[in-house]
């Protein structure tokens, strides 16, 4: 999509952090903005900082059937979306007081990581994917996953987090497959490494299971992390190069690379002989549409 202006977005989670970035680097292109977030008091923040071009709308990302309403409240204000940012996204509130193996997970901490952090980005699929293929006209998809949804990270990163970000790495890449007979909707997967975010602070604020957990000191280093990394601005800057060059992937930080190398070189090393003398599965005529 060359031509961004006047062309409306909505991005999930733009109440601060990464959405934010994205919105911001969105009303600099003269996009208008549908900045939507869990946190009304936050989204009103941001839409109103942005200007008139952009405005507020409350929404959980978990609630599928709040998706239909939001949406057509944003084409009232502001008119046919144009690019879906399946941004919001949130982490685990126990790794910020202790060490937390899978086996430590409580269920319900589990399940919420999951219902925001997947189910949330295939409710903005659901509800938009209708409206971009019945037109001609050109749409674009940014779904945020992570540098941990292509390589396991260290395990101070939270198992919930990776199984939800390796979860939006698959529903994207099969979003691409998908996509691949309808040229006008462009996607893009977009994986960060840090980016200077109060993500772990915000999770404990609105995680519904984290009541008796507020107010604690934290006991992890991995509370502050994010705060090393690079700017939420150029990251929305990087989004909207993005969208504009029709890139699929978002690589923000280059200095992952031999990490992701080594990890695809030991998949690839690993195939051996056929486990089966002779068989060949037929592989489908479309995959390597995108190689
Ligand atoms: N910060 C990083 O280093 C980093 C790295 C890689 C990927 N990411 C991903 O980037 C995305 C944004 O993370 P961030 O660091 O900006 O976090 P953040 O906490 O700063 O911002 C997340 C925003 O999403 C909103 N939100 C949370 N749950 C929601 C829900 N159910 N419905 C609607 N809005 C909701 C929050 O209110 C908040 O405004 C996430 O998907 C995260 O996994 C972040």
């Amino acid at each position: 999509m060359r031509d961004v202006k006047g062309k409306v977005a909505c991005v999930t989670g733009a109440g601060c952090g990464i959405g934010l970035g994205i919105a911001k680097a969105f009303a600099a292109a003269d996009m208008k903005v549908a900045v939507v977030d869990l946190n009304e008091k936050s989204a009103r923040q941001v839409a109103d900082s942005l200007g008139s071009n952009a405005a507020p709308f409350q929404l959980d990302v978990a609630k599928g059937d709040a998706w239909e309403v939001v949406a057509r409240k944003i084409e009232k204000t502001l008119g046919p979306v144009r690019v879906l940012c399946n941004n919001a996204g949130v982490t685990s509130v126990h790794s910020i007081f202790e060490d937390t193996p899978i086996e430590k997970i409580p269920p319900v901490e589990w399940d919420w990581m999951m219902s925001v952090n997947v189910n949330g980005a295939y409710y903005g699929l659901r509800t938009f994917l209708p409206r971009f293929k019945s037109t001609q006209e050109e749409s674009h998809i940014v779904n945020t996953s992570s540098m941990a949804g292509i390589v396991p990270q260290a395990a101070s990163i939270p198992a919930g987090y990776t199984t939800s970000k390796y979860a939006m790495a698959g529903l994207t890449e099969q979003l691409r497959l998908e996509l691949a007979s309808f040229p006008h909707i462009g996607v893009s997967m977009l994986c960060p490494g840090m980016v200077q975010t109060k993500m772990q602070a915000n999770a404990l604020e609105i995680a519904p299971h984290a009541a008796g957990m507020r107010g604690k000191k934290p006991d992890n280093p991995y509370i502050g992390a994010n705060m090393a990394g690079i700017s939420l601005e150029r990251v929305g800057e990087r989004v909207l190069q993005a969208i504009r060059k029709g890139q699929y992937y978002i690589f923000t930080h280059p200095e992952y690379r031999p990490l992701v190398q080594a990890y695809h070189r030991d998949i690839d090393l690993s195939f051996g002989a056929p486990t089966q003398a002779g068989h060949m599965d037929a592989l489908p005529a479309w995959l390597p549409v995108h190689r």
